[in-house]
């Protein structure tokens, strides 16, 4: 744990031009620096960096962020890496937060089970290469199945012995202690009598991204087949099957490199694609495909290249795999293998140069993919027919980028020899469905909004509960202008006397905002909040670069995604210039129109609640008549907010 202070000193002396300078060379331009983004090829520059807010912002790729920031994506680090990585680079001794019992307990336990898995580990592959058993039994297996030497070297890949507790003893005899024996489950303990999970089954070493032993998986050498092929590790306090891919940690870097990742089902489709040079691959293995599998791809590549069986459970494998990959946003294509072959086998059968041109031409975008197998299934027969439409379109909502939907709309509009305005309709039919669905589920959505939903697509209107928006908004004005004066007239006590008014714009806001008990459903935009609110209370408003440079990486990174919007329209922050001023010139009615829409927002979901819960009480109950009071109290003042909008929206 690196306490708090220090994550701040470390965050204050790492000066962002610095940082980038170490990978990026930065030319001066202006107040700014200016250098080819490293996060997506360019041939002109589009990288800038802002030595005075200590921010980075691609106008290429729209990738922006701080030091931390630049470290985590360039690096691929996580948070408290890239912490430790700057804290190197500026001499900044990190003084470890003393950790509580309960902390020192679990690292302790982790550190045991790291070290018994890689004993474990070491043990299995000893007993392949050294062992008469090993080598006639395993090695042979292996050679067999035609897995180089260097290969099963690469996988750390070993043999488990007949013997029913050798393992067990063995690690017993070396210290290892029966605890971690048990919650490791290589050992398994059963009426007072101790043995090995693992017996005489090939050995499947599972890592985690840094390339330590968290689990294994045994293959069964017998075609016996009243015991299961694979037996796995259980979970443990290091192995966490839902967030683990088997091969990760040798495919993070040609992953990156070729920016897509292979996913197939097996150990051994990863093993034998490796063996034929292609190492940008990764299984689920075990466990059918989760979410946190494929966020964790999501660190290294936008693009997943789905390789299963032909089979129809590989098909519908396929089919789930592209909808968990589409809801996160990425891009998913998928290849086949003809029935009866899986991509080991099929490595196996020809030669490197052929798999890599099969996958090659043999991947297809989603909607194709789903098309070309459906279609065959239809017969033309129009009710069929539409039912495959409404099965992609299906697929084409849960992206969640509204750009690129209609994209995929226009695809499928040629494909299926559909007119494009009659496939929009549906999508937007099913768009609906959702968002109500979701809304009923869980009024409340605490989702952090993304800076491109400031203007929310049509169909987002529907969620009523939804004021991120305009939460988002309120929080962008007060970080733009905070520190400004807004003027306003007021008539004085004399007839036609005109008082000017002088108020800042962060004490407006902020004031009016608190006098209405109006709070943000975000917690990071309520932080940013209340700093401000702090500071109009102390006479003492925070600076900018507070957020930006936050020890709180979800502070920071909003933060900066709304700063760098504004200049999302220019191609240099020079133009900011050229660009503001318009909204600026009309400061008090843009301040005044964000927060009641933020106000008038609220009242609407306030009265959906309401409606909500009076939809099931009986109309002559006590209740009911609270809630309806309440009804026509809301809607008063709404009306009468919308009408104050009104005024400044047609001035
Ligand atoms: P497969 O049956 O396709 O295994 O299961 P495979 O890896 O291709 O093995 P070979 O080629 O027959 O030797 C795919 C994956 O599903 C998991 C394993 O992770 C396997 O790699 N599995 C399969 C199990 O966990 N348990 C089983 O009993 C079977
Ligand atoms: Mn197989």
């Amino acid at each position: 744990m690196i306490p708090k202070d220090t994550i701040q000193s470390i965050i204050d002396a790492a000066r962002i031009d610095e940082v980038v300078g170490d990978f990026v060379q930065l030319r001066k331009r202006g107040v700014n620096m200016l250098g080819l983004c490293p996060f997506h090829n360019e041939k002109t520059p589009s990288f800038t960096v802002s030595p005075g807010k200590g921010i980075y912002k691609c106008f290429g790729c729209g990738k922006a962020g701080n030091s931390v920031n630049f470290i985590m994506e360039h690096e691929k680090y996580s948070y408290p890496e890239a912490l430790r990585y700057l804290a190197n680079k500026y001499g900044i001794v990190i003084e470890e937060q003393e950790p509580s019992p309960e902390e020192r307990q679990l690292d302790s336990d982790r550190e045991s089970l790291f070290s018994l898995n890689s004993f474990a580990q070491k043990f299995y592959t000893q007993t392949l290469l050294e062992t008469e058993e090993g080598k006639s039994i395993g090695l042979s297996y292996f050679m067999e199945r035609g897995f180089r030497e260097d290969i099963i070297a690469k996988f750390q890949l070993g043999f488990s012995p007949t013997a029913w507790d050798a393992f067990t003893k063995e690690a017993l005899a070396k210290g290892f202690s029966e605890k971690y024996l048990n919650d490791s489950g290589l050992t398994i303990s059963k009426d007072g009598k101790q043995y090995d999970r693992f017996r005489e089954r090939v050995m499947f070493p599972i890592h985690n991204l840094t390339g330590k032993v968290i689990g294994f998986g045994g293959r069964i050498l017998t075609s016996d087949k009243t015991k299961p092929k694979y037996v796995n590790s259980p979970e443990s306090e290091i192995y966490n099957k839902s967030k683990s891919l088997y091969g990760i940690w040798l495919a993070k870097n040609a992953i990156v490199a070729r920016d897509n990742c292979y996913l197939v089902e097996g150990y051994t489709d990863v093993i034998s694609l490796h063996q034929s040079g292609i190492e940008n691959v990764v299984a689920s293995s075990g466990t059918s495909l989760t979410t946190e599998q494929i966020k964790l791809i999501s660190k290294f590549t936008r693009n997943i290249t789905i390789l299963y069986d032909g089979d129809p459970a590989g098909i519908k494998a396929s089919f789930r795999g592209i909808d968990m990959i589409l809801e996160q946003g990425m891009n998913v294509r998928v290849v086949l293998f003809p029935d009866g072959e899986d991509p080991d086998s099929y490595a196996r059968k020809h030669r490197s140069a052929d798999v890599e041109a099969f996958i090659a031409t043999q991947a297809d975008d989603f909607i194709n993919f789903k098309t070309r197998l459906l279609l065959q299934e239809t017969n033309n027969d129009p009710i069929r027919k539409a039912a495959l439409i409404h099965e992609i379109i299906e697929s084409i909502s849960l992206i969640p980028d509204a750009i690129v939907r209609p994209l995929y709309i226009r695809e499928c509009s040629q494909i299926m020899d559909i007119a494009e305005s009659t496939l929009m309709n549906e999508l937007n039919k099913t768009l609906r469905k959702k968002k109500l669905k979701g809304a009923a589920d869980e009024p409340e959505v605490a989702e952090l909004p993304d800076a491109r939903l400031a203007e929310p697509p049509k169909e987002q209107v529907l969620d009523i509960a939804d004021c991120s928006a305009q939460e988002q908004d309120v929080i962008r004005v007060l970080l733009q202008y905070g520190d400004k004066i807004l003027k306003f007239q007021h008539p004085g006590n004399e007839p036609e006397e005109i008082v000017i008014v002088e108020v800042g714009v962060a004490e407006y806001i902020c004031n009016d905002l608190r006098a209405n008990q109006i709070t943000f459903d975000s917690p990071v935009f309520q932080s940013i909040f209340d700093a401000y609110a702090l500071g109009v209370d102390q006479g003492q408003l925070p600076e900018e670069n507070v957020f930006l440079m936050n020890a709180d990486p979800d502070v920071a990174n909003t933060s900066i995604n709304i700063i760098t919007q504004r200049y999302e329209l220019s191609p240099g922050w020079e133009e900011i210039k050229i660009y503001v001023p318009t909204e600026a010139d009309k400061l008090e009615e843009t301040i005044s129109g964000s927060v009641l829409s933020l106000m008038a927002r609220k009242l609407t979901a306030m009265i959906h609640t309401n409606q909500l819960a009076m939809k099931d009480l009986p109309t002559d109950s006590e209740a009911w008549a609270n809630h309806l009071s309440r009804d026509i109290h809301l809607k008063k003042a709404r009306n009468e907010i919308n009408k104050r909008l009104g005024r400044i929206l047609n001035n």
